[in-house]
């Protein structure tokens, strides 16, 4: 579901995610970026898109590899830095050997994918013992509910159930002309975490960051979001 859904919309998230300043990963990748570890020998990118994440941990002097299902994501990541090494695979099964990497990088991918389980279980596999999984995903508290209104004091409200089985996330932005259909998976925060346990990582950090200033093609109620957090963050090491 999920997959197809990311081929269609491709060229779109490519202009979504490219263009300075105007996607949330201008604002909160920062602290995402406090919570990877220095570099190891080998980084893996699972779900890496149109390849932003890989190209800032590159610079950061990781040693990286990005994987993703979309086949026009896969293409522009390449087109961008033909020195990263890009995969086209699904995240719940990598071409790549047992504990073969220091470090497995998720950013807004896991939600995303259609076996969140056993892509955990995957990084897992190809992580060494002592090698580290760090996530960011859209908060479940947020994927849970919705601001009664835009302005800055709006309820937060779920109408519907937080825990339980997934639900799908299902929704279409508008900022500025732009127009983003995003559509995954929405779990409650046990539900990853069990995720992480079965597949024998222990969490060491996480993060709720809080929207530090609106960009300018947010909407005057952004600061609605300094109240409930729009992502999760965090380092999980494999035993
Ligand atoms: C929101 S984008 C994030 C991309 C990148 N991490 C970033 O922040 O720019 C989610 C990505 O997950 C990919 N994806 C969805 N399902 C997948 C799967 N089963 N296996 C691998 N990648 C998948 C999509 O193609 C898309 O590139």
């Amino acid at each position: 579901m999920s997959r197809e859904h990311w081929e269609k919309n491709a060229a779109n998230w490519a202009e979504w995610a490219r263009k300075p300043g105007f996607d949330s990963y201008w604002q909160y990748s920062k602290t995402f970026f406090e919570l990877v570890p220095p570099p190891g020998q080998r980084t893996l990118e699972v779900g890496c898109g149109e390849g932003r994440v890989s190209r800032d941990l590159a610079a950061r002097g990781h040693h990286m590899f990005g994987v993703d299902s979309s086949r026009t994501l896969i293409q522009l990541a390449h087109d961008t830095d033909a020195s990263i090494p890009y995969v086209r695979c699904d995240a719940a099964d990598l071409p790549f050997r047992d504990e073969s990497f220091d470090l497995a990088v998720f950013y807004n991918s896991l939600m995303d994918f259609d076996d969140m389980q056993a892509s955990i279980a995957e990084a897992g596999r190809v992580l060494r013992p002592g090698g580290f999984l760090c996530a960011s995903i859209t908060h479940p508290l947020q994927d849970a509910g919705k601001f009664a209104s835009r302005s800055g004091d709006a309820p937060f409200v779920i109408e519907g159930s937080y825990l339980g089985d997934r639900r799908v996330y299902d929704a279409e932005v508008e900022r500025d002309g732009h127009h983003m259909h995003f559509k995954g998976w929405a779990y409650p925060l046990e539900t990853y975490a069990r995720a992480l346990e079965m597949a024998g990582f222990m969490l060491q950090a996480l993060r709720e960051p809080a929207l530090e200033s609106a960009p300018p093609s947010m909407d005057p109620g952004a600061e609605r979001w300094r109240r409930i957090p729009v992502f999760l963050m965090w380092r999980a090491i494999k035993t």
